[in-house]
C-alpha cells in the first residue's frame, strides 16, 4: 500500500524568552492567573527582523537533515500559517526560496490552529494521487506581530515557533492512516483577524479601532475546542476500529493545559497555532517518546473554525 510517512521532523523556536512576570510590567495581569487558567509559564518570541519564513526555513533544514532529503528533491512545500511574511506572495514560496527547493511546487493553508494537519492533509492526498513523491509540510507562525499587546484576554497566550516534516511515498504499513478535517464558518468572528483584508481595507480608522489585531472571544472559543478536540479524536479511533489504548502518543494542539492531558509543551511555548502540532512531534520524536510501529494520534482545533485528525503509524 502506498502511504504518505513521516520520515524527519524539526522545529525552530526563537531566542527571546517573554515570561509571566515580564507580561505583568505589560498589562493588568499575574503569573498566579496565567498558570492557573492557561498552564502557560513562558513563550519565546521572535527578533526583530525574524520572519515566520525564517522560522519555517530553520525547522525545515532540520527535518530534511533528519530525513537524509536533498531540498531539490522535494516536490511540494506547504505551509500552515495565519501569520505569513506578507498577505501575499504565499511563506511556502519564500521557504521553497530560502532552503533551494528548487524542483517543488509551494503554497499556504490558512486554517489558523488547525493549519499544520489541513496541510499535512493535502500533502498526504497529493502522495497517494501519485502526483508527488516527497513533500515538506510546515507550520509556522509569528502571533506576536498580530497580538493586540493591550488586550490582557489575548497577550498572554500566543507564542512564535515552526515546526516542519518531510512526507515520502512509501509501500508498506507505516504512513498516515486518516486525516478527518471539518469547518464550521459560522463561528467566524468569535475567533478572527479583520485587518487588512478586503471587508477591512488598510485605512488610519482601522488603526486607531486596532482593526489590524486577532480577537478573542475566549471562552466560547475554550467551549467548542473541548468538544471538537474530542469528537474529532473519537471520530478517528472508530473510524480505524481502534480505541483510546491503541495510541502510544496523542499530540493536541497547544492551546490551554485545561484543555489538554496529553502530550503539553503550552507551558513553555504558548499558543503557537499552526505551528504547536509540529513542535511537539518534533520534540516528542527527538526525545524518543515514538518508537517505530507506534500509533500517534494528531488533532487540531482553530479559527474559522476549523478542526481535524491525523492518525500516524510510525
Ligand atoms: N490576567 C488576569 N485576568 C484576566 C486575564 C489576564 N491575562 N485575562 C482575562 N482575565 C479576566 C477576565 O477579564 C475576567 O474577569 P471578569 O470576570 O472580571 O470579567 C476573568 O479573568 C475570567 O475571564 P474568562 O475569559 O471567563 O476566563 P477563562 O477561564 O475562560 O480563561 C482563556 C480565559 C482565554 C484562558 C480561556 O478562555 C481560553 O483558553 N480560551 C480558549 C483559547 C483557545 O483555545 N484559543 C485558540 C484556539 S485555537
Amino acid at each position: 500500500m502506498r502511504r504518505a510517512r513521516i520520515v524527519g521532523t524539526g522545529s525552530y523556536l526563537p531566542e527571546r524568552v517573554l515570561t509571566n512576570r515580564d507580561l505583568e510590567k505589560m498589562v493588568d495581569t499575574n503569573e498566579e492567573w496565567i498558570i492557573a487558567r492557561t498552564g502557560i509559564h513562558e513563550r519565546r518570541i521572535a527578533a526583530e527582523g525574524e520572519y515566520t519564513s525564517d522560522l519555517a526555513a530553520h525547522a525545515s533544514r532540520r527535518a530534511l537533515e533528519m530525513a537524509g532529503v536533498a531540498a531539490e528533491d522535494i516536490d511540494l512545500v506547504v505551509v500552515g500559517t495565519i501569520t505569513g511574511d506578507f498577505p501575499w506572495p504565499a511563506t511556502a514560496c519564500l521557504v521553497q526560496e530560502a532552503i533551494g527547493a528548487k524542483n517543488a511546487y509551494a503554497y499556504d493553508v490558512s486554517a489558523a490552529c488547525s493549519g499544520f494537519v489541513y496541510a499535512l492533509s493535502a500533502a498526504v492526498n497529493a502522495i497517494e494521487s501519485g502526483k508527488v513523491k516527497k513533500a515538506l509540510v510546515i507550520g509556522a507562525e509569528i502571533l506576536s506581530r498580530i497580538i493586540d499587546w493591550t488586550d490582557r484576554n489575548t497577550c498572554v497566550l500566543f507564542g512564535d515557533g515552526a515546526g516542519a516534516v518531510v512526507v515520502e511515498a512509501q509501500e508498506g504499513e507505516s504512513g498516515v492512516v486518516s486525516t478527518h478535517l471539518h469547518s464550521d464558518g459560522s463561528y467566524w468572528e468569535l475567533l478572527h483577524q479583520a485587518g487588512f483584508g478586503s471587508r477591512t481595507p488598510a485605512s488610519r480608522e482601522g488603526i486607531d479601532n486596532r482593526t489590524p489585531f486577532l480577537k478573542m472571544q475566549g471562552n466560547e472559543v475554550f467551549k467548542m475546542a473541548v468538544r471538537s478536540l474530542a469528537d474529532v479524536a473519537v471520530e478517528a479511533l472508530q473510524s480505524n476500529q481502534l480505541t483510546v489504548k491503541d495510541i502510544q502518543l496523542f499530540i493536541p494542539h497547544q492551546a490551554n493545559k485545561r484543555i489538554l492531558e496529553a502530550y503539553v509543551n503550552v507551558d513553555r511555548y504558548g499558543n503557537t497555532s499552526g505551528a504547536s502540532i509540529p513542535i511537539a512531534l518534533d520534540e516528542a520524536n527527538r526525545n524518543g517518546r515514538i518508537k517505530e510501529g507506534d500509533l500517534v494520534l494528531l488533532d487540531a482545533f482553530g479559527g474559522g473554525f476549523t478542526w481535524g485528525s491525523a492518525l500516524l503509524r510510525w
